[in-house]
């Protein structure tokens, strides 16, 4: 296990890395891992020296020391392989006991955001070379061996008939175990920018690829701000292609948006001890103190929490909302992930963050009764509810249907769209 290494940044307009500061995981007397961060002398003598969490970690000489999230500070934690990555990279390493920084040390530089992690003092130059679209097809295959191999089903070739090698499994590290998120995917370059390749699998029960893009291109139709997508065809099934809003083409590589995940601004955990914290009520308090435009983004973050509610998009976890800063400024990242999900409830649907007054509920009344948090008036609020219900209403199969979703697909999906329940009396 590894316990200590260096934090390099990619600073606002720039494509190179410059070491930002040391980064070290010990036990504590009990057993207990602590995180210290420090940022180094010659970083904070630059005059463009960014800090890498603007709230946690602001520009200081001191030593940063957390015993929250195995010590693992958000801000690093974000650029850290999740459940995808890790199960790619623990499986490369065998029966190695991995540690927090391992899986740092051991993800390509792909991940999000303007970190990199190495364990030179110098940093290595990032990135120069990507998969391309037509590498798709054999990255699916080795996603799906992964699946497979882990997850044995009846009608699926058992795990020893369909074992990954070493050989596959070195080259799916190479293709994208650094993005966040549960979904196999790969980053791909096409038309000169680069793209986060979502693929689908063979036990979904849709077509996921075609429906988040849908999804997508409905919630940019309701007024939202969304990364952009399309669906690509590789080998007989779809894949989705979403854009990266944190890579920015410039002539001399790419220049890189910092990134930090609601889960860090709310300095909540992934567990069920920290849901109280799951909360858009507490996110726009925090979006309003760490954004650049504190009234659009709030009022962007309300759109997306109704549009959700109305699609029943009840994975809307901390990780699938963030900010970014492309240059200096932090500013709400723009929509991504979204997914339908046709639950049986008629009366009561549950996002997975806190609305209002009346909890997770996925309701008119819910989503209306803070409004002023989000820095609108009540008939604002109002008006952006009525007019999303509508539209979600009136657009969501034509929009669907437009984009290649199939007539089955739709119907099985369709329940998931303004259900009754969103317009119930709320009670507590
Ligand atoms: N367009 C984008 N640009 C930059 N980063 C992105 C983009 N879309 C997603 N990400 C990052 O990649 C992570 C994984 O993406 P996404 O949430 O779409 O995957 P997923 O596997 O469906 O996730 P989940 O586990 O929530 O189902 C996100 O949490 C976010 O950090
Ligand atoms: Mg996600």
């Amino acid at each position: 296990m590894t316990s200590e290494c260096y934090v390099y940044a990619i600073l606002p307009g720039q494509t190179q890395f410059v070491t930002a500061g040391r980064f070290v995981v010990e036990e504590d007397r009990r057993g207990m891992p602590v995180g210290r961060f420090v940022y180094g002398r010659r970083y904070l003598a630059r005059r463009d020296a960014v800090p890498i969490d603007p709230i946690e970690l602001p520009l200081s000489e001191r030593t940063y020391e957390t015993t929250r999230l195995k010590g693992v500070f958000g801000a690093i934690r974000d650029a850290s392989p999740d459940y995808w990555g890790r199960r790619v990279i623990q499986k490369h390493a065998g029966l190695a006991v991995l540690g927090e920084i391992d899986y740092l040390l051991q993800s390509p530089d792909d991940r999000a955001g303007a970190l990199g992690f190495g364990l030179n003092v110098e940093p290595p130059a990032p990135l120069r070379i990507f998969n391309r679209t037509m590498d798709l097809e054999r990255m699916q295959q080795l996603a799906d061996l992964i699946i497979a191999d882990e997850e044995p089903s009846e009608e699926e070739p058992s795990a020893s008939e369909v074992s990954a090698d070493r050989t596959q499994i070195e080259d799916l590290m190479l293709v994208g175990t650094s993005m966040g998120g549960a979904r196999p995917k790969a980053v791909v370059e096409d038309a000169g920018a680069l793209w986060i390749a979502k693929f689908n699998r063979i036990d979904d029960r849709w077509n996921q690829a075609r429906v988040e893009h849908a999804m997508l291109i409905l919630a940019q139709e309701c007024g939202l701000h969304v990364a952009q997508s399309r669906v690509v065809q590789v080998g007989n099934r779809d894949a989705l292609l979403v854009k990266r809003f944190d890579r920015i083409p410039h002539e001399d590589g790419y220049a890189r948006a910092r990134m930090l995940s609601a889960l860090t601004l709310l300095r909540a955990e992934d567990t069920h001890q920290d849901r109280d914290r799951w909360s858009y009520v507490l996110l726009v308090e925090e979006l309003r103190r760490i954004s650049a435009r504190p009234e659009e983004d709030a009022r962007e973050l309300f759109k997306r929490m109704v549009f959700n509610s109305l699609i029943t998009n009840t994975d809307d976890h901390p990780r699938n909302h963030a900010v970014i800063a492309p240059e200096h400024e932090w500013r709400l990242s723009p929509t991504y992930d979204l997914t339908p999900f046709p639950a049986v409830s008629e009366e009561r649907r549950d996002l997975a963050l806190t609305i209002g007054d009346y909890g997770r509920y996925a309701n008119a009344t819910n989503a209306l009764s803070q409004y002023a948090r989000f820095l609108l008036t009540r008939e604002e609020a109002t008006r952006i509810i009525d007019d999303i219900e509508e539209k979600v209403k009136a657009r969501w199969r034509a929009v669907a249907r437009r984009e290649g979703v199939s007539e089955q697909d739709c119907e099985r999906i369709a329940r998931a769209f303004v259900y009754p329940g969103f317009r119930l009396a709320a009670t507590r």
